[in-house]
């Protein structure tokens, strides 16, 4: 423990020193049949790249450079990834994401990312043109610094996601039709890539009456095992990338000590299990006994936050020793139930930064109020945020702010935005309006964003929503019932040592309040990270220091479409 705390203390304290290495990679994405959960009869496909899936794992050191060239080999869609967790300083047209910071790159077209890893931490990287995500476009990015003087015997990743056997187009299609049709619960949940259809490792305790799961070694399906020896130290690099199911995780028989959230180090401390939104990031050190003789435990993944209707996703912790194909002799982790939010807030309110982290400024100098609705337009369902349901337009807004083509503005809405709507009914009107509008901030300026649930149209529900924020890390001062109070509520933030995270749950008919610094130019999109509520318009543009935008060199590869393509296809005439 106390090696932990030193460490933690030094490498909060040491400025980043730059390695400036180079990684540089070539990718080539395309679908691929594919049975990430070998269900029968199953000829599913997922968007591989480099033929695998998830995606390689990008290893990286603080202060690289990281160049990414990616070749489209999907025969009839545009693609884009986004590297989730990194700010991108410098490089907004790096960040991936189509319709705000790039146009998607064309099948057969390669598009180059090229960015700098300025901090260590857990990150990942998904497709965010459309609902590619839920086709499998994702994999994880792990940023390490020869200051993490961090000792750990070994390393794990895990990279959690759900899966669906109806293809993602056939999801798009489904929740854009009216009236929407519901894409319903995930078939499978998985570990890097790895699940069982309707069936259970741990049969023989009688789970849930599931029958036996049968693979091969070599099977798309089979689980990865992580192998261990006794009492040594590991560290668990975790990452959601689900597109629905809030998660929680739980080694049978050990403790998690958090220390990481989304590249930040937090206070160190230790649960039994812990809650993961689609979006976040952990690092978490888990300390292995002396089984005698070895054994194997079991690593659980189950569905929070909505109602399960999905098999608990299982691996298994093996001990050097312990038999290859022996039954273990007790009963995976039971998940905690998923609508018992008071156990979810009390995991969130845990969190808390390093020693050594600076804190947020006192004061902000905006503060914006995000009302969280889901609502029926012209019988289309929509999430919107404010009455309005975000689409975003076919020329990237970077582009369009460059070169100042015409664009719409939204004003800052104040507190009676909230104030004036009963978040505990169904919206007394329900329609919204779509809007492609934006929110212009100033450079160098402190924004209080406040997020505010409400029900949901049908009575007596309210659902989660994990909210991420792109280009920057923020502050989460807060978390409270029912309606936020101004001149109450965020007279009780925390501004001693509030986590800094690019994710925050949003709970059920509660708000979240967060801080952030405009420090990084750009177009960044803020959004739920669940993928068809983002599809379906929960998502918000914040264009960050229009005045160096103005003045930036976009690549023109990144904007070869709508009204920018267009333009520099005349100005080629000339
Ligand atoms: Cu991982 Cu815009 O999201
Ligand atoms: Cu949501």
């Amino acid at each position: 423990m106390l090696v932990i705390v030193w460490w933690l203390v030094t490498v909060v304290m040491v400025a980043a020193h730059s390695a400036s290495g180079v990684v540089e990679l070539y990718w080539e994405v395309e679908n691929q049949f594919w049975s990430p959960d070998c269900a029968e009869g199953s000829t599913g496909f997922v968007i591989t790249i480099n033929g695998t899936f998830p995606g390689p794992t990008i290893n990286a050191v603080a202060g690289d450079t990281v160049i990414i060239h990616v070749k489209n080999k999907l025969f009839t869609e545009g693609v884009v990834i986004h590297w989730h967790g990194i700010r991108q300083n410098g490089t907004p047209w790096s960040d991936g994401a189509a319709g705000l910071t790039q146009c998607p790159i064309n099948p057969g077209e390669t598009f180059t990312y090229n960015f700098t890893v300025d901090k260590a931490g857990t990150h990942f990287y998904h497709g965010h043109y459309g609902m590619q995500r839920s086709a499998g476009l994702y994999g994880m990015m792990v940023v390490t610094s020869p200051k993490e003087t961090l000792h750990s015997d070994g390393e794990f990743n895990l990279l959690l996601s759900d899966w669906w056997h109806q293809s993602s187009t056939f999801q798009e299609l489904s929740l854009s039709s009216k009236p929407m049709r519901w894409i319903g619960e995930p078939q499978s949940l998985l570990i890097n890539g790895r699940g069982q259809f309707n069936c259970s490792q741990a049969w023989y305790f009688n789970e849930g009456g599931l029958k036996e799961c049968k693979f091969k070694k070599e099977d798309h399906c089979a689980p990865t095992i992580l192998r261990v020896k006794p009492n040594s130290v590991y560290r668990l690099r975790i990452a959601s990338t689900t597109s629905l199911a809030s998660l929680n995780l739980a080694v049978e028989g050990h403790q998690l000590e958090v220390i990481e959230a989304d590249g930040n180090y937090v206070t160190p401390f230790t649960v039994k299990d812990i809650d993961i939104y689609s979006g976040e990031t952990y690092s978490v050190l888990l300390r292995t006994h002396n089984p005698s003789p070895p054994r194997k435990y079991w690593i659980s993944v189950g569905v929070r936050g909505r109602k399960p209707n999905t098999t608990q996703a299982l691996t298994v912790l093996h001990y050097a020793g312990a038999s290859e194909s022996g039954r273990l002799p007790s009963p995976p982790p039971v998940t905690p139930i998923w609508n018992d939010y008071k156990r979810s807030k009390t995991f969130s309110k845990k969190i808390f930064a390093a020693k050594g982290y600076p804190p947020p400024p006192e004061k902000s100098n905006k503060q914006l109020f995000l009302l969280n609705t889901q609502n029926l337009m012209e019988g289309y369902t929509k999430w919107a945020i404010n009455n309005l349901s975000l689409s975003v337009p076919p020329t990237p807004y970077i582009g369009s702010i460059r070169y100042g083509l015409p664009l719409e503005y939204l004003n800052f809405p104040g507190p009676d935005i909230i104030e004036n709507y009963d978040i505990n009914k169904p919206p007394v009107n329900p329609n919204t309006t779509v809007s492609s509008g934006i929110y212009k901030l100033p450079t160098g300026i402190v924004v209080d964003v406040i997020l505010q649930n409400a029900n949901v149209l049908n009575v007596e529900v309210s659902e989660v929503h994990p909210w991420h924020l792109h280009g920057h890390d923020f502050w989460i001062l807060g978390y409270g019932e029912e309606k936020f109070r101004p001149g109450v509520d965020d007279k009780k933030y925390n501004l001693i040592n509030p986590p800094l995270r690019n994710t925050v749950p949003l709970y059920p008919y509660g708000w979240t309040a967060l801080r952030f610094v405009t420090d990084n130019p750009g177009v960044w999109f803020f959004h739920c990270h669940i993928e068809p509520h983002l599809h379906m318009g929960m998502g918000v543009v914040f264009a960050e220091g229009v005045d160096q935008i103005v003045k930036m060199n976009i690549p023109r590869e990144a904007l070869g479409c709508g009204l920018t393509g267009e333009m520099f296809m005349n100005q080629g005439r000339h």
